[in-house]
């Protein structure tokens, strides 16, 4: 009998309404349209509007309209699993509440945070409970309210960011699926790209926020030294791992943080830009979502059997690669 792999077998994005455009951030901050195009490839970007909605709001969003689309009962779900790095809250986790939100019922659930990396971390995390026979039918989320941390007074970080969030569901099979997964951190990476205050190093108080400590501190030179080099590297190693060369593979699937980083990826693996999913002109960074909303846009395109590398870099610093065969044909 052949081995049972996990497998992508639906996916789902959900963005908020609001567009938010570079003519708008003009407005705001002392920047331009071909600034922010040529150093990002960044034309637009969602954003959550209305009192009380947070990430749990858009991840349940994404779940529901999975589930309505693949005609699954809530019930039958086992296990949820949320990347994100802009939870409802501390605690409980955004997880915990999207299960409510969607009507899932008490199953475990709970967040996974690997920043840009997120949703790679969750879907490997996903993968070892369906390989191992555990549960049958995994929910993994990647949401992200950008805008609830981003300091739209800072026009080196605000032009980058979104809201989004895209739900996959992980089901056993026995002919194509998840085949390897390679993930990494560096502790180091924080002095780069962190916000500074609101845990347990740095609590909130009156002056943390008159010191606009809440915020993404991001030095962005560095980072993308690191991202560069990074995800490509990754990227390079899973395929030579798995045998693989650019002619073999269909897809790569890049976490959307900038353009440049993307073309130097593709670029590394032998891959036209035709054969890279990228729709970062209209989302921008959506953190944990990126990656998932990208399969969910370009669903209709993808063959069964169709190798797809995906790939990260972020804040950590975390980074990694997921090689899979896509496992079905919508
Ligand atoms: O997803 C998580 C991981 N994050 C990333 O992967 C992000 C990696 N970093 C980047 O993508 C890039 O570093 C940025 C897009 C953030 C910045 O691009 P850059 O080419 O590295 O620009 P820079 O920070 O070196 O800034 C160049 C100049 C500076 O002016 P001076 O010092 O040369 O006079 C900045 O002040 O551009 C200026 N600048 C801006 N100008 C207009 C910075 N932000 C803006 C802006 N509009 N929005």
């Amino acid at each position: 009998m052949s081995e049972l792999r996990a497998a992508i077998t639906g996916v789902q994005g959900y963005l908020p309404d609001y567009i938010l455009t570079n003519a708008e951030l003009e407005k705001m901050v002392d920047t331009n349209d071909e600034w922010i195009m040529s150093r990002t490839g960044i034309k637009e970007r969602r954003i959550l509007k209305g009192k009380g909605l947070g990430t749990s709001d858009m991840g349940a969003e994404a779940v529901t309209r999975l589930l309505t689309k693949k005609n699954i009962s809530p019930s039958e779900i086992d296990l949820l699993i949320c990347a994100t790095v802009t939870p409802d809250h501390q605690f409980p986790a955004t997880a915990n509440i999207i299960c409510d939100k969607a009507g899932l019922g008490e199953i475990p659930s709970f967040d996974v945070g690997a920043a840009c990396s997120g949703f790679l971390y969750a879907l490997t995390t996903g993968i070892s409970f369906i390989e191992s026979g555990r549960y049958q039918k995994v929910l993994v989320v990647g949401a992200d309210k950008m805008s609830s941390i981003v300091d739209y007074t800072d026009r080196a970080t605000c032009v980058l960011f979104g809201d989004g969030a895209a739900a996959v569901l992980l089901e056993g099979r026995t002919e194509y699926g998840i085949r390897d997964s390679i993930l990494r951190s560096m502790g180091a990476g924080k002095q780069y790209l962190h916000q500074k205050a609101g845990g347990s190093v740095l609590p909130a108080s009156k002056k943390t926020v008159e010191d606009r400590l809440h915020y993404i501190y991001q030095d962005g030179k560095n980072v993308f030294k690191f991202a560069v080099t990074k995800m490509a590297d990754v990227a390079e190693e899973i395929m030579k791992k798995n045998q693989l060369t650019g002619d073999d593979v269909a897809w790569l699937v890049p976490h959307q943080a900038n353009k440049r980083i993307i073309d130097a990826t593709a670029r590394r693996m032998g891959l036209p830009e035709s054969q890279v999913m990228m729709n970062i002109h209209k989302y921008g960074n959506t953190t944990a979502a990126t990656i998932p909303l990208c399969l969910w846009e370009w669903e209709k395109q993808l063959k069964k059997g169709d190798k797809i590398i995906l790939a990260a870099f972020g804040g950590g610093f975390t980074w990694g690669a997921v090689y899979l065969e896509w496992a079905y044909e919508d």
